[in-house]
């Protein structure tokens, strides 16, 4: 009898937990691709019953997003993305200062985007910029493949190239940002200026591209690296390479916002989305970013970056906000306003 009063007990006491818990709520902006967004969303929702409000936006698009609602904000977490505009939101007073206790569990990168941005922000995940392109096209074009900056600016490719838009996408602002360390501002806009007439489009999304040499719609992208071998698991000719002159690598980042209307919610996410079987679910995603917390399982996919040259990429000078605006409207008003 006084066994079944405790059962029924527990019973209604977990009964009213879980229906606490289901009254949680967090709401998310992800920036990676949405296989990898919606994977987290269900899981997270599934193992906490928390209600998961989850929109998708580039990097550049979820920063305009968090300007414009900077007095009334909708947003709770900022998961994923290039980090430069994190580290932007972060100078603006748009994060929330946060001190994970899962911080030492990082790599080093990782930690250091967090201090930098004086914990509003901190790294999930890093990668290579790099080239994407079809092995088919290039092949029946007779193309060779493209190994440095350099050469794809080669009149042989004009029309077969696409990057992303900087203003909209993290990935084409790390590719800018990753030209001027390398060869000096006015040297790069140069080439820019020289890339320009071999882009046949500059697509909103950073991952457009590779999806269009994928799908043989261009012989030739701009992207980050750990985006192809997802492409090529689905049936699609595509191979990726890093310039052998030097790239850049982005750091993953994730921001609680200030303001946010569930801070305990978004907390108990960002706590989750450190640790090592969430981070693990991108490559379950197909998206082969080096996850931060170095207790993380490496996919075979994830790129080798001990065989990758690296420039000694500046995070916090091309996150800071008055050098990302002033890029993006020099690539504006000198490059893309040229005609082809
Ligand atoms: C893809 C990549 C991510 C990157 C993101 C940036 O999802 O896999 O590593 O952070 O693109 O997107 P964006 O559209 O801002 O270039």
């Amino acid at each position: 009898m006084r066994k079944s009063v405790v059962g029924a007990l527990v019973g209604i006491l977990g009964g009213l937990m879980s229906q606490g818990a289901a009254a949680q709520q967090v709401n998310i902006i992800c920036s990676v691709q949405a296989e990898w967004c919606n994977m987290i969303a269900t899981v997270y929702a599934k193992t906490t019953g928390t209600k998961v409000n989850m929109s998708l936006k580039g990097s550049g698009e979820s920063l305009a997003q968090l300007i414009a609602e900077k007095d009334n904000p909708k947003t709770d977490v900022w998961f994923g993305g290039t980090g430069d505009p994190h580290l932007q939101a972060a100078e603006q007073g748009l994060s929330l200062e946060y001190k994970s206790p899962s911080l030492a569990q990082l790599h080093l990168w990782a930690q250091q985007q967090a201090q930098q941005s004086g914990y509003k922000t901190v790294g999930i995940y890093s990668g290579p910029l790099g080239f994407g392109y079809n092995t088919e096209l290039l092949a029946k074009k007779k193309m060779a493949v493209p190994k440095t900056w350099a050469d794809l600016l080669k009149p042989e490719y004009k029309g077969d190239i696409q990057v992303a838009n900087p203003a909209s996408s993290g990935t084409a602002y790390t590719m800018i940002a990753t030209l001027v360390q390398l060869m000096g501002e006015d040297k790069a806009f140069d080439y820019l200026k020289g890339l320009h007439k071999n882009v046949s489009t500059y697509t909103r999304s950073g991952t457009g591209p590779i999806k269009a040499a994928a799908r043989g719609e261009t012989a030739i992208s701009i992207s980050f690296v750990h985006d192809g071998p997802g492409e090529k698991m689905q049936g699609f000719p595509i191979e990726t390479i890093t310039p052998t002159d030097g790239t850049g690598a982005e750091i993953g980042s994730m921001s609680l916002i200030k303001g946010a209307r569930n801070l305990d919610a978004a907390k108990k996410f960002y706590e989750w989305a450190l640790t090592p079987s969430a981070q693990e679910m991108g490559a379950a995603a197909k998206q082969f970013q080096l996850p931060s917390n170095k207790n993380a399982k490496l996919h075979p996919s994830i790129p080798d970056f001990k065989k990758i040259k690296f420039i000694n990429y500046d995070y916090a000078k091309y996150g800071a906000s008055t050098e990302r605006r002033r890029l993006i409207t020099r690539w504006e008003k000198e490059v893309n306003s040229l005609p082809k």
